[in-house]
């Protein structure tokens, strides 16, 4: 770096700058109430800035929450905001921002892992980051597939809104759910601010954003939020429901919303970005074909501390096994790891026996969440399997992981 470039933690103060640079890097204009709940979750000491003449050139940034793994909740570094200004790219500083936070993460000890969206899929496996969690995108044709009818005794009934007055019930059904949800971040009051703003500038011509809670005798089992943007052609209305989450206690729920989702007067078509891999609404429309399923990547998931991750989560099978691993940025992850564990838990520790399989820490992260097969990435060539004891029925989970929003 050159010797005017300062890499330094951030402070409160460094916060208008810090948005003024990610509004360059990523081509658009903060609005003032995303401004309001950007800068009430801003981490100052967790972020870095590369200072160039003392003005912000570089930049990235920890949330601090919690994260649900298989079987477990985690406490997880929530990597974000990673921009490098266009007159500063490609001189390495991303690379020393990264190395850096991956450091003092480690150094910290709290959290066993990071995660983050990318905004290209080149970008992280340079510093250990997996693919953890591919996801699907659907552009249904709403006309054109038939949900199984209602029951005749509905075990509820459906309550609509504005998220805001919603929300008592929308994060009961959350809390509740959010221990089974691989992939679901916590959400505390000001997350929850965070993910229900919704400015008239952001909408692209769509309306607000509406929430649906459906309610049975025992208080809410599930919700759902979208808006509507309105389109008219030659043939009448061809109006898209934007749908945003979609959480269901249980199938009649999950019948229920959809139901009603896809049942939108004027509607021509729904869409649904964040849907995960197994979603049941494959399994429930007479024609999945016109759900229009996209695959494309979801988190990703840096192992930080690989003892602290590796016995921290639960595994679909017994497994008794012993990883060799390289970690050229955490050099005290390296070496070869017996992990003993299965659906009730995990103990991962040094030893000096023979290796079952080796890999970089960058598989070991892709598989963590059981969404990325160990088989598979040892058929693509990237694990190497040494003996029959094959680890990766045991690292599968028995859902796929269902991220609820892009941090
Ligand atoms: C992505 C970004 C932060 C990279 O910053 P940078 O300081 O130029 O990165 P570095 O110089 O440390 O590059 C490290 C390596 O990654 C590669 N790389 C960086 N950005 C890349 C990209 N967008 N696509 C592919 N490769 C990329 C570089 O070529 C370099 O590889 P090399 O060492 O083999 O030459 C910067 O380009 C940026 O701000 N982009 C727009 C915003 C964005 O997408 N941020 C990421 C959000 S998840």
């Amino acid at each position: 770096m050159k010797d005017a470039l300062r890499l330094r933690p951030g402070t409160p103060d460094d916060f208008p700058a810090i948005v003024d640079l990610l509004d360059t890097v990523f081509h658009e204009e903060l609005v003032p109430e995303h401004r309001e709940a950007s800068a009430a979750v801003f981490e100052a000491e967790r972020s870095l800035v590369v200072e160039d003449a003392g003005a912000v050139v570089a930049h990235t940034n920890i949330h601090s929450r919690d994260f649900t793994v298989p079987g477990a909740i985690v406490p997880a570094a929530h990597v974000t905001g990673v921009g490098v200004l266009p007159t500063h790219r490609r001189q390495g500083l991303m690379t020393r921002m990264m190395h850096r936070q991956l450091r003092d993460v480690a150094e910290a000890g709290r959290e066993p892992i990071a995660v983050l969206w990318a905004s290209e899929t080149k970008i992280y496996p340079r510093f250990g980051y997996g693919a953890a969690s591919a996801r699907l995108s659907f552009s249904i044709m709403n006309r054109e597939v038939r949900l199984p009818a209602p029951p005749a005794e509905p075990a509820g009934q459906l309550r609509m809104g504005d998220p805001h007055d919603l929300l008592p019930a929308i994060s009961k059904v959350y809390e509740q759910l959010r221990p089974g949800q691989v992939g679901w971040s916590s959400r505390d009051e000001r997350w929850w601010r965070t993910v229900l703003t919704d400015p008239k500038d952001d909408r692209d011509g769509a309306t607000k954003r509406w929430a649906v809670v459906h309610e049975g005798s025992g208080g809410p089992t599930g919700y759902a939020m979208w808006r509507v943007k309105d389109g008219w052609n030659d043939y009448g209305s061809n109006a898209e429901v934007q749908v945003r989450e979609v959480a269901a206690a249980d199938p009649e729920t999950y019948l229920a919303l959809w139901r009603f989702l896809l049942g939108i007067d004027l509607s021509r078509s729904v869409i649904m970005r964040l849907a995960s891999v197994d979603e049941p609404l494959q399994y429930l429309v007479d024609e999945p074909r016109r759900l229009g399923p996209a695959l494309l990547d979801g988190l990703w998931v840096r192992i930080v501390d690989l003892p602290g991750a590796l016995a921290a989560r639960r595994y679909a099978a017994p497994v008794d096994v012993v990883l060799d691993v390289t970690d050229p940025l955490l050099e005290q992850n390296t070496g070869r790891w017996r992990l003993t564990g299965g659906p009730d838990g995990a103990t991962c520790e040094r030893t000096t026996d023979p290796a079952d399989l080796a890999c970089t820490v960058t598989e070991l992260g892709a598989a963590y969440l059981g969404a990325t097969s160990l088989a598979a990435l040892a058929a693509a060539g990237r694990v190497r399997q040494l003996t029959g004891n094959d680890p990766a029925v045991a690292f599968g989970w028995h859902r796929m992981p269902s991220p609820a929003e892009v941090f």
